[in-house]
């Protein structure tokens, strides 16, 4: 699955931005990725619950809430109120992840669980075992446009392991430097679900820029014989 970020697209015009990397199943974006930034939790302030109500009623592409909040007990079940398909929370920032993924599930969403960098996932297997999408960030979060930073895949390849065998039932999507350079490295420790901004909504023709990306992903796949 390909979720291009609307971080990189032109604010002013997010219904065309939506529009432009829509398309049928298998062709055009699977989720649109929208980053929340509160300026506390991470260094930068993006959008917040009245866009997100504005971009679904002009959407039908599933939306993919990224809070980079602090305090995410107090706005997350907002957002899956306002239709996100997915609502995911960093667990740097959650007092209490299990209550707020059956909070976020009882509120009609899918809950989503996000990792920094240097957060290891080791401790939060247990956790994990009542979301729906683990996020791994492969950048520090706050900004687009940041080198991908391939250390991380080894947590990919932990919770892909334990998908695989049972003990976790998620999918396994992974954000920040997503290109045609990194997603098969991505692809092939075991990735789900791709977040790319800059990488498609740099690119001349965003829509063309998800069809190129899908390609790679899906020459890796049959390389590593991995259907997904
Ligand atoms: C960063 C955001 C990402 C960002 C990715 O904090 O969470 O979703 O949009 O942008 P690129 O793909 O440019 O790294
Ligand atoms: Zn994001």
């Amino acid at each position: 699955m390909i979720a291009p970020s609307i971080l990189a697209a032109d604010f002013a015009r997010l219904a065309d931005e939506a529009a432009a990397v829509a398309g049928p199943p298998g062709t055009g974006a699977d989720w649109l990725h929208v980053d929340v930034m509160d300026a506390h939790f991470v260094p930068n302030l993006t959008l917040g619950l009245p866009v997100v109500k504005a971009l679904h009623a002009a959407t039908d592409v599933p939306l993919d809430c990224h809070l980079m909040i602090e305090d995410p007990e107090r706005w997350a079940v907002g957002y899956a109120e306002a239709g996100a398909y997915n609502v995911t929370v960093h667990v740097e920032a959650s007092r209490d992840p299990v209550a707020l993924a059956k909070d976020l599930r009882a509120a009609g969403a899918r809950a989503g669980l996000s990792i920094k960098p240097d957060t290891p996932i080791e401790p939060h297997l247990e956790t994990l075992r009542h979301f729906d999408t683990l996020l791994v960030m492969s950048v520090e979060p706050g900004f687009g446009g940041q080198e991908f930073r391939p250390s991380v895949l080894e947590k990919v390849r932990t919770a892909r392991r334990l998908v695989d065998t049972g003990h976790l039932t998620l999918l396994v999507e992974i954000d920040g430097g997503i290109n045609a350079e990194t997603i098969e490295d991505a692809a092939e420790a075991g990735v789900d679900c791709f977040v790319a901004g800059s990488s498609v909504y740099g690119a001349a023709e965003p829509g063309r820029a998800v069809q190129a990306l899908r390609e790679k992903v899906r020459a890796s796949s049959a390389h590593r014989g991995w259907s997904g």
